[in-house]
């Protein structure tokens, strides 16, 4: 038996060895799960099937593989899941959008009065108070403006080279923390063009790159921190909207403490942050982004090691 004869099926297929543990994942299988196939190997199957309505399991006498799997992917609570992620997350955008404009002129006003305020303090040791008011109605505006901002931006896909952007980001990277950490490229130069909305998919690389980058710089003791971008073409992906030829892989990794456990399963959440100073916002406008394109963001950390990566379909499906 040819596992490879499973690729271009709809339906999830998994083959397991005796113990159960995972030896082969379909596309299908990959984007049902939300997991990519390395890291499905060799994992135990049970706790991956938890949810899913109704699974085929054919025994195999075919050593290493004991059990051939199948999960109609339309009928499987993962997918389904995925699909309410999308509604639940694009809800939970709309409802912070509208905060965010409410929330906008009052701050204007409130920044306006302190600098009314400020003109009139008699004392100059004073002004301290009025720039925290300040300062803080600036770093509110800011969260406001990146929270109502995917609104304002049309969508304009174009035809653009991938490297162009990932060698922007590495400049701008630079330019903000300049020697405390190496940059590193490792791309496959034979990627196509991509049909995508550059800029978008440059603000979303850079929040990714930054918080690499930061994480990085912001931990101690990390030996020759480095921020790495990698590119690669995928063949048959099975993305966001169901299969495509051909797909663009393009990875940020970090060899920084990793994401805080806590943090792992609500990390694309809008307003989750493990920083003191974090909006909690570049992962989810990432997340977004993506999706917008018909892709996926998909991630593994460990402490040493932590890599985000873009999955975008490089034709129409
Ligand atoms: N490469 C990484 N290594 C370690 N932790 C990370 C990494 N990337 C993200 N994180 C964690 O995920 C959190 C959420 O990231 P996100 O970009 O969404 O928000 P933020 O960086 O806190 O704020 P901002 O809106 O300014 O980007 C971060 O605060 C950080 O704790
Ligand atoms: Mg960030």
């Amino acid at each position: 038996m040819d596992p490879f004869s499973f690729e271009t099926l709809q339906t999830a297929v998994l083959l397991l060895d005796e113990s159960g543990g995972i030896r082969y994942a379909n596309g299908a299988a990959e984007t049902l799960l939300g997991v990519s196939r390395r890291q499905l190997d060799g994992q135990a199957a049970a706790p991956y099937l938890r949810g899913c309505r109704s699974v085929l399991k054919t025994p195999l006498s075919q050593p290493p593989w004991a059990w051939l799997l199948e999960i109609p992917v339309h009928h499987g609570a993962r997918y389904d899941d995925r699909l309410q992620d999308v509604a639940e997350q694009a809800a939970q955008h709309e409802t912070l959008r509208n905060l965010a404009h409410e929330v906008r002129n009052p701050l204007a006003g409130l920044r306006a009065a302190a600098q009314l305020l400020e003109m009139e303090l008699p004392r100059a040791d004073l002004h301290d108070y009025t720039q925290v008011i300040i300062q803080e109605a600036d770093r509110l505006a800011d969260l406001v403006d990146r929270l109502v901002s995917p609104q304002r931006l049309d969508f304009e896909p174009g035809l653009f080279n991938v490297h162009e952007i990932c060698e922007r980001v590495l400049a701008l990277i630079e330019l903000e923390f300049g020697p405390r950490l190496a940059l590193a490229r490792d791309y496959d130069t034979s990627v196509p063009e991509i049909h995508a909305d550059r800029d978008r998919l440059l603000q979303a690389l850079l929040n990714v790159a930054r918080n690499a980058a930061q994480a990085l710089t912001e931990a101690d003791h990390v030996q020759a921190p480095t921020v790495r971008l990698r590119t690669r073409i995928l063949h048959q992906p099975v993305l966001l909207h169901g299969q495509h030829r051909l797909g663009l892989m393009l990875a940020v990794a970090d060899n920084g403490p990793g994401i805080p456990p806590g943090l792992r399963d609500k990390l694309f959440h809008p307003l989750v942050t493990g920083r003191a100073r974090g909006a909690g916002l570049g992962l989810s406008l990432a997340k977004a982004c993506l999706q917008r394109h018909g892709g996926l963001l998909e991630f593994d950390s460990r402490p040493g090691r932590t890599e985000f990566r873009f999955l975008l379909p490089l034709d129409v499906a």
